[in-house]
C-alpha cells in the first residue's frame, strides 16, 4: 500500500488518481488547503495532520505501507517571507516527524515534492540538477533543508528516495473532476482564466522591465498529468530497487513569458484580457526553465503536453466550476 501525504491537494490528488489504477492507496491530509472531493473514491482517506505522531503511528500500525509520497506543504513564496515559522514547522518539522516514524516502522521508500525555488536566481538558460542551490526565500529553504535531511537519512538509515523538483505545475485532469483549486489563488494561469470567465476585472502583469525579450518573467509550465506520470515512474524505480536515491527536475524545458501565457489563454478561450502592467513582485527570478534530461534518460519520462494543452485543460476545469 502507498501512503500519500497531502493527497487532497492540487498535485497530490492528480497523482492519487493515477496511482489507484494499480495500487492500494491511503491518503493523509488535514484539508488545510486540499479538498475532500479531490481524493479519488478508490483511496482510503484519513483526515489528520502529518506532524501529529500519534496519527502517523496509528496509520503505520494499521496499513501495510511500502512507500510514502509526500506532497503536504505550505508553498506560497510571499507568505513564507512574512510567516517563516509556519514554513519551518509545517514543512521541515512535520516532515522530520514523518521520516522518524517511517524509520521506526522500517518504511524506507520516499518520494518528495521539491521545487525550482531551491535554485534561487540561477544564471543559466537551462537549469540542471547540479546547478547551485541558493534559495532566496524561506519556502525554498524549507524544501532544501528536507532534501538535506533525506540525503543524511539515506547514508545513515538506508532510506531510498526520489526528490522531484517541480517547475510551474499547471493544468487539470482530463476527467474534468479535479484541477487547480487554491484559496486564495496566486498562480498566473488560474488567475488569467478566472479573469476571462468574468470573475476578476483584470490580470496584473508583475514587471515589464526584466531582461527578457518582452520584459516579462519567463517560466517553465508543466502539465500536472505529466508531473503525475513522473511520480509513478519514480515509485516503480524505488520499489524495483532500480534506484536508491535520485533528484530530478520536472519541467518542459520550454520557457514562456507572462505575456506569452496571456496570449495563449486568449487564443485557447477566444476571449480578450484586460491587462494591467504593475511593478515587479518581490522575489521573482527573471527566468526559470528546467533541463529534465536526467529523468528522461534514467526513468524514460517525457513531458508530452504543451502549454496549449495545459491551458485548454485548465479552461475546461475552471469553466465547469466557474472559478
Ligand atoms: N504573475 C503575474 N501576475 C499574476 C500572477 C503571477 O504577472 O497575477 C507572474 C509572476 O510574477 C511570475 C509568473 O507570473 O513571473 C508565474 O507566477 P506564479 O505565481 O504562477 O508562479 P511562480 O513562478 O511564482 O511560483 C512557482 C510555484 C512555487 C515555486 C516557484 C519557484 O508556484 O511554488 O514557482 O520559483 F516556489
Amino acid at each position: 500500500m502507498i501512503l500519500v501525504v497531502g493527497g487532497a491537494g492540487y498535485i497530490g490528488s492528480h497523482v492519487v488518481k493515477q496511482l489507484v489504477e494499480t495500487k492500494p492507496v491511503v491518503v493523509l491530509d488535514n484539508l488545510s488547503t486540499g479538498h475532500r472531493y479531490a481524493v479519488d473514491k478508490r483511496a482510503v482517506f484519513v483526515h489528520g495532520d502529518l506532524g501529529d505522531r500519534a496519527t502517523l503511528v496509528r496509520m503505520f500500525e494499521k496499513y501495510p505501507i511500502d512507500a510514502v509520497m509526500h506532497f503536504a506543504a505550505n508553498s506560497l513564496v510571499g507568505e513564507s517571507v512574512v510567516e517563516p515559522m509556519k514554513y519551518y514547522k509545517n514543512n521541515v518539522a512535520a516532515t522530520l516527524t514523518l521520516l522518524e516514524t517511517m524509520m521506526e516502522y522500517g518504511v524506507k521508500r520516499f518520494i518528495f515534492s521539491s521545487t525550482a525555488a531551491v535554485y534561487g536566481i540561477p544564471n543559466v538558460d537551462l537549469i540542471t540538477e547540479d546547478c547551485p542551490t541558493n534559495p532566496i526565500n524561506p519556502y525554498g529553504r524549507s524544501k532544501l533543508m528536507i532534501e538535506h535531511m533525506l540525503s543524511d537519512f539515506a547514508s545513515a538509515y538506508d532510506l531510498r528516495y526520489v526528490v522531484l523538483r517541480y517547475f510551474n505545475a499547471a493544468g487539470a485532469h482530463e476527467s474534468g473532476d479535479i484541477g487547480e483549486d487554491h484559496h486564495p489563488e496566486t498562480h498566473l494561469i488560474p488567475l488569467i482564466l478566472q479573469h476571462l470567465l468574468g470573475l476578476r476585472d483584470k490580470i496584473s502583469v508583475f514587471g515589464t522591465d526584466y531582461d527578457t525579450p518582452d520584459g516579462t518573467c519567463i517560466r517553465d509550465y508543466i502539465h500536472v498529468t505529466d508531473l503525475a506520470e513522473a511520480h509513478i515512474l519514480a515509485l516503480h524505480a524505488l520499489l524495483s530497487d532500480e534506484k536508491k536515491t535520485a533528484t530530478y527536475n520536472l519541467g518542459n524545458g520550454l520557457g514562456y513569458s507572462v505575456k506569452e501565457v496571456i496570449d495563449m489563454c486568449e487564443r485557447v478561450t477566444g476571449k480578450k484580457a484586460t491587462i494591467e502592467y504593475t511593478a515587479r513582485r518581490p522575489g521573482d527570478p527573471e527566468r526559470l526553465v528546467a533541463s529534465s534530461e536526467n529523468i528522461a534518460r534514467e526513468l524514460g519520462w517525457q513531458a508530452t503536453r504543451s502549454l496549449e494543452d495545459i491551458i485548454a485543460s485548465a479552461w475546461r476545469w475552471h469553466a465547469s466550476k466557474r472559478g
